[in-house]
């Protein structure tokens, strides 16, 4: 193993795929875990409940773009993994203003305290919309970025930044492209969220457009462990895809093959699922080469019928984690705005 360290910063931490790494990494590593998220709706603390008590675990409710609190936290850490972000694309398409300033404003600031208070290494976690969507073959990490959503723009956008602090400062950054992600803890706005819990409450699945689109779906688990990899064996300065390469082993799945899935798991009829608008520029397939991270001795462990079926048995036994999530307000007033206008949208054509 090479780099090792004793204090982690994890910005975003209470989020679905921070709050898993957190449970990881306290679990498997001996390293003290700081996490800096400012709550917001995407952000839960009943996502890290059962680490609170843990002495080498504290969290900090601040923002990654207040530079004097960013500064403070990264003097007393040797580390930070960055998964702080503005992860919605549809909300992004809704309003994309936020997205910049958490993206990139954020980032810039955790990278100048990074420098100043030389940490010995900065992980950004990024995705797979960086490349933008790709009709065959796959996305490696020498691809010219090609985003095609505010969200994925402002991604592209802090990407661009780390590289250049690495270049400029000579700072140990290393960067993740994770593909979709899915599992326990994930915020009910994304796909399988959606359907999951709106077909154990009987209401219809929104189907974007024809729903022949392709994601390469990933386990948390399997996510949170490329990261650890990377952490630990990247090379500075490099970018490492983490991807379950189901295009590459002859099994790309549609977005309408994981809805039966789900739906077959729940035992619950196909008429449940309901065509609507599509996504303005939705991306058709994502699809990503990993053999750079498989050098790393790294792959993925969870097959997708075993995850996925997890994932289902999760959200069915922790009724008590979202239900209060879409008994929101906020929450009812963002549903009703993206798949009200999805109809509008349908019905004009
Ligand atoms: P999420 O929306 O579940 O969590 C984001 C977290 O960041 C929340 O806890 C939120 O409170 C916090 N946050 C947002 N703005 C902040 C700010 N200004 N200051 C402090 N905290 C802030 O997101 P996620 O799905 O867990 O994604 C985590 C990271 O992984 C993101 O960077 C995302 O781009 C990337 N990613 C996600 C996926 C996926 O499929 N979910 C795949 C690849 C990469
Ligand atoms: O690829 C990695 C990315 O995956 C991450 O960077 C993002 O943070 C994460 O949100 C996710 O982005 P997607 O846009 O691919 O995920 P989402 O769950 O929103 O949508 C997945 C697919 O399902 C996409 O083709 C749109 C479609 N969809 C989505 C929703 C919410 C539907 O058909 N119906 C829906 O209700």
């Amino acid at each position: 193993m090479g780099r090792t360290f004793k204090r982690l910063l994890v910005t975003g931490g209470a989020g679905f795929i921070g709050s898993n790494f957190v449970h990881r990494t306290l679990a498997r590593r001996p390293y003290e875990v700081v996490v800096l998220d400012n709550l917001t709706y995407a952000g839960n603390l009943a996502n890290l409940a059962s680490v609170s008590s843990d002495s080498r675990f504290t969290f900090v409710q601040g923002d990654i773009r207040d530079a004097e609190l960013v500064d403070k936290l990264m003097a007393e850490a040797d580390q930070v993994v960055h998964f702080a972000a503005e992860s919605h694309v549809d909300r992004s398409i809704m309003d994309g203003s936020n997205f910049a300033r958490t993206q990139v404003v954020g980032t810039l600031t955790l990278l100048e305290a990074a420098r100043q208070q030389g940490v010995t290494c900065y992980l950004q976690v990024s995705t797979d919309e960086v490349y933008g969507h790709v009709e065959d073959g796959v996305s490696r990490e020498d691809d010219a970025p090609a985003p095609r959503s505010p969200y994925s723009a402002t991604k592209a956008g802090a990407d661009l930044v780390v590289n250049a602090y690495h270049i400029t400062h000579g700072l140990t950054t290393v960067v993740t492209r994770g593909s979709n992600t899915y599992g326990p803890h994930q915020y009910p706005e994304k796909l399988l969220p959606v359907a999951i819990t709106n077909a154990l409450d009987g209401k219809p699945i929104p189907v974007y457009g024809d729903g022949m689109q392709v994601r390469d779906w990933l386990h948390v688990d399997d996510h949170c462990d490329g990261i650890d990899r990377v952490l630990h064996d990247g090379a500075p300065g490099e970018a490492y895809n983490i991807g379950a390469e189901h295009e590459g082993l002859g099994h790309g799945r549609t977005n309408l093959d994981v809805l039966r899935a789900v739906l077959d798991l729940l035992g619950k009829p196909y008429d449940m699922l309901q065509f609507v608008g599509d996504r303005p520029g939705h991306d058709r397939r994502y699809a990503l080469g990993c053999e750079k991270l498989r050098a790393l001795g790294w792959q993925t462990v969870l097959p997708f019928p075993v995850g996925l079926e997890r994932t289902v048995q999760w959200y069915a036994e922790r009724r008590d984690w979202w239900e209060p999530l879409k008994q929101d307000a906020g929450y009812v007033a963002y549903y009703n705005r993206n798949y009200g206008d999805r109809e509008k949208l349908a019905a004009a054509r």
